[in-house]
């Protein structure tokens, strides 16, 4: 199964959709490699890549957040941070087990079902506020 982006999970932030799109695709990469039992750097390479990623992406999601006083900043933080667990987790899980169905399963039911739905809940979310607030902004100023 490979994840395809679609236009419903655009949260019409740009350069946040990029980075999720971004996200996909090497989420994609690390199942294909993880299933076809690839050599072990190859999946370790893209985890390693991921794992700067995902810090990169969530920094930027939430340094949007705080600057624009988001109400569920917490909350989504804690949606970021759990994740940054669970990858952490999996990934010393998947490089010390040679089982391609178990860790292409994991890839699967962990990590991509947790970014597509986060992305379609919590992200979605953010970005309606982010545009509420910047059009509620340029009304001000054009008053
Ligand atoms: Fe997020």
């Amino acid at each position: 199964m490979f994840v395809e982006w679609k236009d419903e999970l655009s949260i019409h932030i740009d350069e946040i959709d990029e980075q999720h799109k971004e996200f996909i695709n090497r989420l994609n990469m690390l199942f294909r490699a993880c299933q076809t039992g690839k050599a072990k750097e190859e999946v370790s390479d893209v985890m390693h890549f991921l794992e700067d990623y995902i810090l990169d992406h969530f920094f930027c999601e939430e340094t949007v957040q705080s600057i624009l006083k988001y109400p569920d900043f917490e909350k989504h933080k804690k949606q970021h941070d759990d994740f940054v667990e669970t990858f952490i987790d999996l990934k010393q899980k998947i490089l010390s087990s040679t089982d391609t169905e178990k860790n292409s399963k994991l890839v699967k039911d962990v990590l991509i079902n947790w970014l597509i739905e986060h992305i379609a809940a919590s992200d979605k979310a953010v970005g309606a506020f982010i545009k509420e607030t910047i059009d509620g902004r340029k009304k001000i100023t054009s008053l």
